[in-house]
């Protein structure tokens, strides 16, 4: 009577497996992720409006760059792959690129109902790399910057 046994061995290493899998993944979506900012000009006090837009040129497409590693890392868990929210979480591609600054800003820093805060956790930097990148999604910017 061998067989009853290894079934259960099997189903008992399947769980583990299974609690692990979601100890590590359901972890790291939710735990910050540091996001390298070098290349980016570091800002010396809090922004209202995003500085690397305005800066434009090569600081803008490089915070672009950055942001949408950041995003991925910090956000699209909650927030859906590539800004496309699966319902969890407000669809961010909907913020209006420039207007929506401020408001960006603060929820980011201070959090919301089901949102850490990321005040200390993440750099201005890195935050703004993100809104750089998000405002590329907005649907006014799609046609203009990837012909769709
Ligand atoms: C653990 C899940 C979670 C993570 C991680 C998360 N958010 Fe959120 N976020 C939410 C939820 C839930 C809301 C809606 C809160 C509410 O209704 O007040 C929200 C709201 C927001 C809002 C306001 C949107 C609106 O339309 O009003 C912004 C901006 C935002 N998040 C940005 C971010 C950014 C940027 C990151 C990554 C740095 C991030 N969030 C990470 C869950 C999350």
């Amino acid at each position: 009577m061998t067989r009853p046994t290894n079934t259960l061995a099997l189903f008992a290493a399947a769980l583990l497996g299974a609690i692990a899998i979601g100890v590590v993944y359901g972890h790291g979506d939710v735990n910050p992720q540091p996001v390298e900012t070098e290349g980016l000009p570091e800002l010396d006090e809090r922004k209202q409006e995003n500085p690397y837009r305005e800066a434009g040129g090569d600081v803008y497409e490089t915070a672009i760059r950055i942001g949408e590693r950041g995003y991925q890392a910090n956000c699209a868990a909650c927030h859906g792959l590539g800004g496309v929210s699966g319902g969890i979480a407000p669809d961010l591609r909907l913020l209006e690129p420039g207007f929506d600054d401020e408001y960006f800003m603060s929820k980011v820093l201070d959090g919301a109902r089901g949102m850490p805060a990321f005040d200390g956790v993440l750099d201005d930097e890195a935050i703004w790399a993100i809104k750089s990148w998000l405002d590329t999604m907005h649907e006014d910017a799609m046609e203009e910057r990837y012909g769709r």
